[in-house]
């Protein structure tokens, strides 16, 4: 997968370097390019923003330098989809990361101060998929956090980027099973560590036992932190234990 992101503050990227996403990217599997916004500026100043029409604080990105920035990275053919991260925008969630792994190219768009200019993605539309996301009811101080939280949540799920494929379908909000469900509690050796047991049956070699008790565990922790994700639940996928929980 190539992954393109346009950002006025490249240094903010250098965590991709770094373990599970710093392998892959030199082994190949994953190709991140960070490019700088100001270099499709053209005054002395090298400027990206300006005051916002109808008033109101804060500064508004440009659209000039956007439109080249994307002219440049994403000509017409490419087979670009178009991420802006915003807290206006959909909810960025494990279904929407499955659905971007599968993408052959991603291009992140990170905004700065008020936002960008409403016409970019207006006009970047006409050319390709455009999605506004948020990672959620919070305020960044721009989009390149919520970018580095993206590229990660996608870039694990690449073939090849996890030791463990199966880990993947495990994870809580995983399509299938997990889809609304948080994954339980896990456990290590030693067996008892400060008085504390491993709770038994992790330890009975019952494969089938384990499997409820992991199911019981996911449904008391999401009727406990998450409560509203029970109704989300398909009701064909419940049994009379789960009731029961
Ligand atoms: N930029 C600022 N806040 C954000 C959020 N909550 N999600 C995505 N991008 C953002």
């Amino acid at each position: 997968m190539i992954i393109d992101i346009l950002t006025i503050f490249p240094e903010y990227f250098a965590p991709l370097d770094v373990s599970l996403l710093g392998k892959a990217r030199r082994n190949g599997l994953l190709d991140v390019h960070v490019h700088d916004l100001r270099d499709w500026t053209h005054d002395r100043h090298r400027t990206v923003d300006d005051t916002p029409y109808g008033g109101g604080p804060g500064m508004v990105m440009k659209p000039e330098p956007w439109g080249e920035a994307l002219d440049a990275l994403a000509p017409p053919g490419s087979a670009n989809r178009l991420v802006i991260p915003t807290p206006s925008g959909r909810p960025f969630t494990q279904a929407l990361a499955v659905e971007y792994a599968a993408e052959p190219r991603l291009l992140f768009a990170c905004g700065r101060y008020e936002g960008i200019d409403s016409r970019v993605a207006e006009e970047a539309r006409t050319r390709m998929p455009v999605d506004e996301v948020s990672l959620g009811d919070f305020v960044l101080a721009g989009g390149e956090v919520a970018v580095l939280v993206m590229v990660e949540a996608v870039g694990r799920l690449l073939p090849g980027v996890l030791g463990n494929a199966d880990s993947v379908a495990d994870d809580s909000f995983a399509p299938g099973a997990m889809e609304s469900l948080l994954e339980g509690p896990v456990y290590t050796k030693p067996p008892i560590w400060r008085e504390r047991p491993v709770p038994d049956v992790l330890l009975s070699g019952h494969h089938g036992a384990i499997a409820r008790w992991r199911r019981d565990e996911a449904l008391r922790r999401t009727a406990l932190n998450r409560p509203e994700l029970l109704g989300r639940l398909d009701p064909g996928s419940l049994d009379g234990h789960d009731r029961d929980v």
